[in-house]
Protein backbone atom coordinates (compact mmCIF):
# COMPACT_ATOMS: atom_id res chain seq x y z
CA UNK A 1 0.00 0.00 0.00
CA UNK A 2 1.14 3.38 -1.04
CA UNK A 3 1.85 5.41 2.62
CA UNK A 4 3.31 9.03 0.67
CA UNK A 5 2.98 9.94 -2.71
CA UNK A 6 4.91 13.01 -3.81
CA UNK A 7 5.10 14.65 -7.01
CA UNK A 8 6.79 17.87 -8.10
CA UNK A 9 6.86 19.09 -4.49
CA UNK A 10 8.17 22.09 -4.19
CA UNK A 11 9.39 24.58 -1.47
CA UNK A 12 10.88 27.88 -1.27
CA UNK A 13 11.19 30.37 1.43
CA UNK A 14 11.04 33.84 1.58
CA UNK A 15 13.75 35.47 3.18
CA UNK A 16 13.21 39.30 2.77
CA UNK A 17 12.15 39.60 -1.24
CA UNK A 18 14.12 36.60 -2.13
CA UNK A 19 12.53 33.23 -2.68
CA UNK A 20 14.96 31.04 -1.70
CA UNK A 21 14.11 27.12 -3.02
CA UNK A 22 15.05 24.30 -0.71
CA UNK A 23 13.39 21.72 -2.43
CA UNK A 24 12.74 21.63 -6.34
CA UNK A 25 10.15 19.79 -8.19
CA UNK A 26 10.82 16.14 -5.98
CA UNK A 27 8.60 13.19 -6.81
CA UNK A 28 8.69 9.69 -5.14
CA UNK A 29 6.30 6.85 -3.52
CA UNK A 30 7.06 5.21 -0.20
CA UNK A 31 5.28 2.23 0.15
CA UNK A 32 3.90 0.85 3.80
CA UNK A 33 6.35 -0.82 5.70
CA UNK A 34 9.47 0.58 4.21
CA UNK A 35 12.42 2.28 6.04
CA UNK A 36 14.12 5.13 3.62
CA UNK A 37 16.51 7.63 4.18
CA UNK A 38 17.15 10.56 2.82
CA UNK A 39 20.51 11.38 2.62
CA UNK A 40 22.97 14.66 1.40
CA UNK A 41 24.78 17.52 2.51
CA UNK A 42 23.85 20.18 5.16
CA UNK A 43 21.48 22.62 2.99
CA UNK A 44 20.47 19.83 0.92
CA UNK A 45 16.79 19.97 2.01
CA UNK A 46 16.28 16.87 4.71
CA UNK A 47 14.69 18.35 6.82
CA UNK A 48 12.25 20.49 4.61
CA UNK A 49 11.20 17.38 2.95
CA UNK A 50 10.28 15.78 6.58
CA UNK A 51 8.82 18.60 7.52
CA UNK A 52 6.32 18.52 4.65
CA UNK A 53 5.91 14.86 5.05
CA UNK A 54 5.03 15.04 8.46
CA UNK A 55 2.29 18.52 8.27
CA UNK A 56 4.94 20.87 10.03
CA UNK A 57 5.01 23.03 7.08
CA UNK A 58 3.54 23.35 3.48
CA UNK A 59 4.86 22.46 -0.13
CA UNK A 60 4.87 26.26 -2.50
CA UNK A 61 3.84 24.11 -5.22
CA UNK A 62 2.94 20.66 -5.98
CA UNK A 63 0.75 17.73 -4.62
CA UNK A 64 1.71 15.35 -1.50
CA UNK A 65 -0.25 12.99 -0.29
CA UNK A 66 0.24 10.75 3.29
CA UNK A 67 -1.74 7.68 3.92
CA UNK A 68 -4.25 8.96 1.23
CA UNK A 69 -4.98 12.46 2.34
CA UNK A 70 -3.72 15.13 0.05
CA UNK A 71 -1.63 17.38 3.34
CA UNK A 72 -0.79 20.27 0.74
CA UNK A 73 -3.93 21.64 1.56
CA UNK A 74 -4.45 20.79 5.29
CA UNK A 75 -5.09 24.16 7.40
CA UNK A 76 -2.97 24.37 10.52
CA UNK A 77 -5.88 22.57 12.79
CA UNK A 78 -6.56 19.82 10.44
CA UNK A 79 -2.82 19.28 9.82
CA UNK A 80 -1.98 18.92 14.02
CA UNK A 81 -4.88 16.24 13.52
CA UNK A 82 -3.46 14.56 11.04
CA UNK A 83 -0.21 14.26 12.51
CA UNK A 84 -1.07 13.14 15.91
CA UNK A 85 -3.07 10.23 14.17
CA UNK A 86 -0.67 9.22 11.83
CA UNK A 87 3.42 10.04 12.37
CA UNK A 88 5.28 9.80 15.17
CA UNK A 89 8.26 12.27 15.30
CA UNK A 90 11.76 11.13 16.79
CA UNK A 91 14.42 14.35 17.07
CA UNK A 92 17.31 14.23 17.36
CA UNK A 93 18.04 15.90 20.30
CA UNK A 94 15.83 13.09 21.95
CA UNK A 95 13.47 15.93 23.65
CA UNK A 96 12.69 13.99 26.43
CA UNK A 97 11.02 15.90 29.17
CA UNK A 98 13.69 15.73 32.30
CA UNK A 99 11.51 15.59 35.37
CA UNK A 100 9.59 12.73 33.65
CA UNK A 101 10.71 8.71 34.42
CA UNK A 102 11.08 6.91 31.28
CA UNK A 103 7.78 5.12 32.21
CA UNK A 104 6.18 8.64 31.83
CA UNK A 105 7.84 10.24 28.95
CA UNK A 106 6.74 7.42 26.83
CA UNK A 107 3.42 7.51 28.10
CA UNK A 108 3.14 11.27 27.60
CA UNK A 109 1.20 11.24 24.12
CA UNK A 110 -1.33 9.46 25.13
CA UNK A 111 -2.28 10.99 28.35
CA UNK A 112 -2.07 14.21 25.96
CA UNK A 113 -4.20 13.40 22.87
CA UNK A 114 -5.67 9.87 23.60
CA UNK A 115 -9.03 9.45 25.25
CA UNK A 116 -8.47 5.83 26.45
CA UNK A 117 -9.01 3.61 29.88
CA UNK A 118 -5.57 3.49 32.11
CA UNK A 119 -5.00 0.19 31.69
CA UNK A 120 -4.88 -0.05 28.28
CA UNK A 121 -2.64 2.92 28.35
CA UNK A 122 -0.51 1.06 31.10
CA UNK A 123 -0.68 -1.84 28.25
CA UNK A 124 0.64 -0.05 25.59
CA UNK A 125 3.79 1.80 27.70
CA UNK A 126 4.37 -1.71 29.01
CA UNK A 127 4.71 -2.78 25.21
CA UNK A 128 6.83 -0.48 24.09
CA UNK A 129 9.22 -0.32 27.02
CA UNK A 130 9.88 -4.06 26.26
CA UNK A 131 10.01 -3.67 22.80
CA UNK A 132 12.86 -0.97 23.34
CA UNK A 133 14.14 -3.26 25.49
CA UNK A 134 14.16 -0.46 28.52
CA UNK A 135 12.43 -2.50 31.39
CA UNK A 136 15.09 -2.30 33.97
CA UNK A 137 15.17 1.72 33.50
CA UNK A 138 11.40 2.36 33.45
CA UNK A 139 11.86 4.30 36.64
CA UNK A 140 14.80 6.38 36.00
CA UNK A 141 15.42 9.70 34.82
CA UNK A 142 16.58 10.88 31.42
CA UNK A 143 19.85 12.32 32.81
CA UNK A 144 20.65 9.07 34.23
CA UNK A 145 20.45 7.31 30.70
CA UNK A 146 22.90 6.45 28.17
CA UNK A 147 22.64 8.68 24.87
CA UNK A 148 21.19 5.13 22.50
CA UNK A 149 18.91 4.36 26.00
CA UNK A 150 17.56 8.10 25.06
CA UNK A 151 17.33 7.61 22.06
CA UNK A 152 15.41 3.78 22.65
CA UNK A 153 13.35 6.20 25.41
CA UNK A 154 11.95 8.56 21.99
CA UNK A 155 11.85 6.14 19.65
CA UNK A 156 9.39 4.38 22.06
CA UNK A 157 7.46 7.31 22.69
CA UNK A 158 7.17 8.03 19.45
CA UNK A 159 5.42 4.85 18.51
CA UNK A 160 3.45 4.11 21.59
CA UNK A 161 0.28 5.98 20.05
CA UNK A 162 0.87 3.42 16.56
CA UNK A 163 1.58 5.81 14.08
CA UNK A 164 1.39 4.22 10.46
CA UNK A 165 4.70 6.00 10.17
CA UNK A 166 7.46 7.01 12.17
CA UNK A 167 9.61 10.59 11.05
CA UNK A 168 12.89 10.94 12.21
CA UNK A 169 15.42 13.47 11.24
CA UNK A 170 19.04 12.72 12.14
CA UNK A 171 17.72 9.97 15.05
CA UNK A 172 21.90 8.82 15.24
CA UNK A 173 23.46 11.73 14.87
CA UNK A 174 24.57 11.63 18.53
CA UNK A 175 25.34 8.13 18.85
CA UNK A 176 28.27 6.16 18.52
CA UNK A 177 28.06 3.46 15.00
CA UNK A 178 27.62 0.51 17.12
CA UNK A 179 24.58 2.10 18.99
CA UNK A 180 23.10 3.82 15.73
CA UNK A 181 22.95 -0.06 14.32
CA UNK A 182 21.25 -1.36 17.05
CA UNK A 183 18.85 1.54 16.55
CA UNK A 184 18.36 1.04 13.05
CA UNK A 185 18.13 -2.80 14.07
CA UNK A 186 15.20 -2.01 16.42
CA UNK A 187 13.32 0.04 14.21
CA UNK A 188 13.73 -3.01 11.71
CA UNK A 189 12.13 -5.09 14.37
CA UNK A 190 9.09 -2.76 14.95
CA UNK A 191 8.52 -2.73 11.47
CA UNK A 192 8.25 -6.06 11.18
CA UNK A 193 5.99 -6.52 14.28
CA UNK A 194 3.76 -3.43 13.46
CA UNK A 195 4.26 -2.31 9.65
CA UNK A 196 5.28 0.89 10.77
CA UNK A 197 7.00 3.28 7.79
CA UNK A 198 10.31 4.48 8.94
CA UNK A 199 11.52 7.74 6.90
CA UNK A 200 14.80 9.30 8.23
CA UNK A 201 17.53 11.69 7.14
CA UNK A 202 20.85 11.24 8.12
CA UNK A 203 24.33 12.95 7.32
CA UNK A 204 26.04 9.61 8.05
CA UNK A 205 27.00 7.10 4.71
CA UNK A 206 27.87 4.04 7.38
CA UNK A 207 24.14 4.46 8.92
CA UNK A 208 22.65 5.17 5.59
CA UNK A 209 22.82 1.57 4.40
CA UNK A 210 20.85 -0.18 6.72
CA UNK A 211 18.08 1.58 5.43
CA UNK A 212 15.96 -0.22 2.35
CA UNK A 213 15.26 2.53 0.16
CA UNK A 214 17.71 5.25 -0.21
CA UNK A 215 17.17 8.53 -1.68
CA UNK A 216 20.01 11.04 -2.31
CA UNK A 217 19.14 14.69 -1.94
CA UNK A 218 21.09 17.35 -3.31
CA UNK A 219 20.75 21.21 -4.08
CA UNK A 220 16.63 20.55 -3.28
CA UNK A 221 16.76 18.02 -5.41
CA UNK A 222 16.90 13.81 -5.59
CA UNK A 223 19.87 12.95 -7.42
CA UNK A 224 19.54 8.97 -7.14
CA UNK A 225 17.06 5.78 -5.47
CA UNK A 226 18.89 2.79 -4.50
CA UNK A 227 16.48 0.16 -3.57
CA UNK A 228 18.63 -2.59 -1.42
CA UNK A 229 16.15 -5.02 -1.95
CA UNK A 230 16.24 -5.07 -6.11
CA UNK A 231 18.75 -2.62 -7.37
CA UNK A 232 19.92 0.97 -8.38
CA UNK A 233 17.47 3.12 -10.71
N1 LIG B 1 12.99 28.75 7.72
C1 LIG B 1 13.84 28.94 6.71
N2 LIG B 1 13.97 30.16 6.13
C2 LIG B 1 14.79 30.35 5.09
N3 LIG B 1 15.56 29.41 4.55
C3 LIG B 1 15.51 28.18 5.08
C4 LIG B 1 14.65 27.88 6.18
N4 LIG B 1 14.80 26.58 6.50
C5 LIG B 1 15.71 26.09 5.64
N5 LIG B 1 16.13 27.05 4.78
C6 LIG B 1 17.09 26.85 3.68
O1 LIG B 1 16.62 25.77 2.87
C7 LIG B 1 17.70 24.93 2.48
C8 LIG B 1 17.49 23.52 2.95
O2 LIG B 1 17.55 23.48 4.37
P1 LIG B 1 17.32 22.16 5.23
O3 LIG B 1 17.26 22.56 6.65
O4 LIG B 1 16.15 21.44 4.68
O5 LIG B 1 18.65 21.35 4.91
P2 LIG B 1 19.19 19.96 5.54
O6 LIG B 1 19.48 19.06 4.40
O7 LIG B 1 18.24 19.48 6.58
O8 LIG B 1 20.56 20.40 6.21
P3 LIG B 1 21.29 19.82 7.54
O9 LIG B 1 21.94 18.55 7.12
O10 LIG B 1 22.29 20.89 7.84
O11 LIG B 1 20.27 19.65 8.61
C9 LIG B 1 18.97 25.59 3.02
O12 LIG B 1 19.50 26.38 2.01
C10 LIG B 1 18.46 26.44 4.16
O13 LIG B 1 19.28 27.56 4.35
MG1 LIG C 1 18.39 19.16 8.65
Amino acid sequence: MEMIAAHNVAKSYQVGKVAVPALRNVTFTINEGEIVSFIGPSGSGKTTLLNMIGCLDRPTSGTLTVDGTNVASLDRKAAAGFRGNTIGFIFQEFNLVPIMTVYENIEYPLVMVKNIATSKRKEAVSELIRAVGLEEHRDKLPDQLSGGQKQRVAIARALVSRPRMVLADEPTANLDHKTAYDILALMRTIRDTYKTTFIFSTHDPKIVGEAEIIYTIEDGAIKSREDKRGGRS
